[in-house]
């Protein structure tokens, strides 16, 4: 299997775990590329259900190596509660794989993280308070702290006593609260980094190696494309680059090595936080799709947004990552709403246009153009053949590819591994 890139084509929690593991039982790696414990990956399989903040979707297939790579930010007190309840439930993680030059998350970036949100008041982002954006900024500003530094005995105590009294300046005289416990922590995570170190490496060859195998890898997007700092509905994004691109960040492999990109999008739109959302949907129907979806988010419990597919965002981001194709999920959610739409062009004003503008201020005043569509009624999440849905569920399929304009691999009527069905003479190709 050559090397592909599984991305959120819309603003996070497509499912793109499911699609990860699916993908992963013929590769060597997975690979997660970005984000933190922000992200919540589900994968449901032998009707259990797994959710993962940290570690890689591929790790419920025992000869697959995850590794966390470089751009991602590790906060070592979820990755250790969530390694020992992944033993706890028999799942081996000596193929789990922890780059050293992955930043930290330590407690004042949870701690300024949630300041920080208050402090923006009616704009506040509605960030997830895991100190991603903190831990972020400290990366660029170049005061961070990296994983094998961490795992390193001899550097790790000054390593976190200054960067915890520096914290704590700001925390005091900033925003006028109490200072953390520097020594509690740094013996706190002297355990955290005991529990961590024997996976803590130099990821970037094990990966440029398994890119040059027969079997491939696969990298793992967190969050989704609208939410990318650089091309996502700025400032409502997370810190990090989802998008495809970001799999070449540090991880071991250039452009070049990716083979395929596949897309992820449910078959309709959801956001957590705030944020334009064109096609939001705040009546019955958004309603219906939020209960039937189990539309709560896997990290911090919120009820999503909800809304109709929106296609001029899947053609945004068709552009910005190169999707070869596109996997479409969550179509069960959508039977018995008689009729179904999609958006597929924007009105500003008086004008009518097919592409995202870039301008935030204009995207809050767009008023979305559908299509409206038959719906249908039967219940297909036991369907296991894209033939075997009612023909409505397939015209819709169709006119998704048609409206975005890449072809389409794979739908899933259902949480389960089961539940995903290719269609005939597709694969994840290109
Ligand atoms: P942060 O990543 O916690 O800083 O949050 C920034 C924005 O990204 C907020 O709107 C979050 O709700 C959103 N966000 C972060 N991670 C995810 C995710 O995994 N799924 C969906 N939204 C997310």
């Amino acid at each position: 299997m050559p090397n592909v890139v599984v991305v959120g084509a819309q603003w996070g929690d497509e499912a793109k775990g499911k699609v990860v593991d699916y993908l992963a039982e013929r590769a060597e790696m997975v690979v997660r590329y970005g984000g933190g414990s922000n992200a919540g990956h589900t994968v449901t399989t032998g009707g259990e259900v797994f959710k993962l903040h940290l570690v890689p979707s591929g790790i419920l297939h025992q000869d697959v190596t995850c590794v966390i790579s470089a751009g991602v930010v590790v906060d070592p007190a979820v990755l250790v509660e969530e390694i020992r309840e992944l033993k706890g439930r028999g799942c081996p993680l000596r193929n789990l794989r922890i780059s050293a030059l992955a930043h930290v998350i330590l407690p004042y970036h949870r701690v300024l993280d949630q300041l920080e949100e208050r402090s923006r008041s009616k704009l506040a982002i509605g960030t997830t308070g895991r100190g991603i954006g903190p831990a972020y900024a400290d990366k660029a500003a170049r005061r961070g702290l990296r994983m094998g530094e961490f795992v390193d005995d001899a550097r790790r105590p000054q390593a976190l006593r200054s960067r915890l009294e520096a914290a704590n300046e700001l925390l005091t005289r900033l925003y006028d609260t109490e200072p953390l416990d520097v020594e509690a922590i740094v013996c706190e995570y002297d355990a955290y980094a005991d529990a961590l170190s024997a996976f803590v490496c130099d990821t970037a060859p094990l990966v440029a190696a398994a890119a040059r195998g027969a079997k491939g890898v696969v990298f793992e997007g967190a969050q989704g494309t609208m939410l990318d700092v650089d091309i996502g509905t700025y400032p409502y994004v997370t810190s990090s680059h989802p998008i495809a691109g970001g799999a070449c960040i540090g991880t071991g492999i250039g452009p070049t090595g990716i083979d395929r990109v596949v897309g992820v999008a449910k078959a309709y739109t959801t956001r957590v936080g705030a944020g334009v959302f064109p096609t939001e949907l705040t009546d019955e129907i958004g309603h219906h799709i939020r209960e039937r979806g189990r539309e709560y988010g896997t990290t911090t419990g919120r009820p999503r947004r909800c809304g109709w597919l929106d296609a001029v965002v899947l053609r945004y981001s068709a552009m910005h990552n190169g999707l070869g194709t596109l996997a479409l999920g969550h179509l069960d959610v959508l039977s018995g709403l008689g009729r179904v739409k999609i958006a597929r062009a924007y009105k500003i004003g008086a004008l009518i246009t097919d592409s995202l503008p870039y301008d935030l201020a204009a995207l809050e005043h767009v008023e979305p153009v559908y299509e409206e569509l038959e719906g249908w009624s039967d219940d297909i999440s036991g369907i296991a053949s894209f033939d075997a849905l009612p023909p409505a569920c397939r015209a819709y399929v169709a006119r998704v590819e048609e409206l975005v304009g890449v072809p389409i691999w794979a739908v899933s009527v259902g949480p389960a591994r089961e539940q995903m069905i290719v269609l005939p003479g597709r694969s994840a190709g290109r």
